[in-house]
């Protein structure tokens, strides 16, 4: 099987980056992390990539208009002939002319179950909203932020003695299966929008392969 060329774009510490760094290198995912970007000079992410051999590069968003700053984003993506962007913690809105540009090739997570509690703290919303069961969700990303079709969601509980802290953490535990396997549909061209449905095409499921949660509802298709 050929291996796809991922891009990622991250703004902090990257363990979803980790995550997929690390089924690339155990052969778990058949991808390739070509270049890792960021908006943030100081993100751990950047370290990560750089620790792996893999180019990165932090494109300064200052005294830049949006389209300015992800005209040089996009110039960095083309040259390494990415096939899959992956947002892993990239805390930027991307512009319509972006999405366009990427659309069906331009994945998203987000720490909660769509269309719950979007934006850029979905698990202290879901705490203070007093959800009982929360989770994440990978998407395609469309022009509305945290809005494209969703490919896959696990549902995690919330426990009465959580904090925002230790919610956040069960929940990441999870986001490092969903988005590693998100990848691994995409490379696999199993993957097929359908308006605002993901159609996901039969073959193999990681619930069978590796291990999951036992207290962890995972969607078809991981
Ligand atoms: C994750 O919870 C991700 O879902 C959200 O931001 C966090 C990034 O964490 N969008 P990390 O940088 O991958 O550790």
């Amino acid at each position: 099987m050929t291996r796809i060329k991922v891009g990622v774009l991250a703004s902090g510490r990257g363990t979803n980056l980790q995550a997929i760094i690390d089924a690339s290198e155990s052969g778990k995912i058949d991808a390739d992390i070509v270049v890792v970007i960021s908006d943030k000079k100081d993100a751990y992410a950047l370290e990560r990539a750089k620790k792996h051999g893999i180019p990165a590069y932090f494109v300064d968003p200052k005294g830049k208009s949006r389209e300015e700053h992800e005209k040089e984003i996009d110039e960095i993506l083309r040259k390494y002939n990415v096939d899959l962007v992956v947002g892993a913690g990239y805390m930027r809105i991307l512009s319509p002319w972006f999405i366009r540009r990427w659309y069906g090739k331009i994945i998203n997570i987000h720490p909660a179950l769509l269309p719950s509690f979007k934006g850029t703290d979905g698990q202290g919303d879901a705490l203070r909203y007093g959800v009982k069961i929360t989770g994440c969700t990978t998407h395609f990303m469309d022009e509305l932020p945290d809005h494209g079709p969703i490919i896959l969601q696990a549902a995690v509980k919330v426990k009465d003695d959580d904090t925002r802290d230790s919610l956040a953490e069960r929940i990441l535990k999870v986001e490092h299966q969903l988005l590693p396997r998100t990848i691994q549909l995409f490379a696999e061209g199993r993957l097929k929008i359908e308006g605002r449905r993901v159609k996901i095409l039969p073959g193999d499921s990681w619930k069978e392969k590796y291990e999951t949660y036992p207290d962890v509802l995972y969607c078809e298709g991981y």
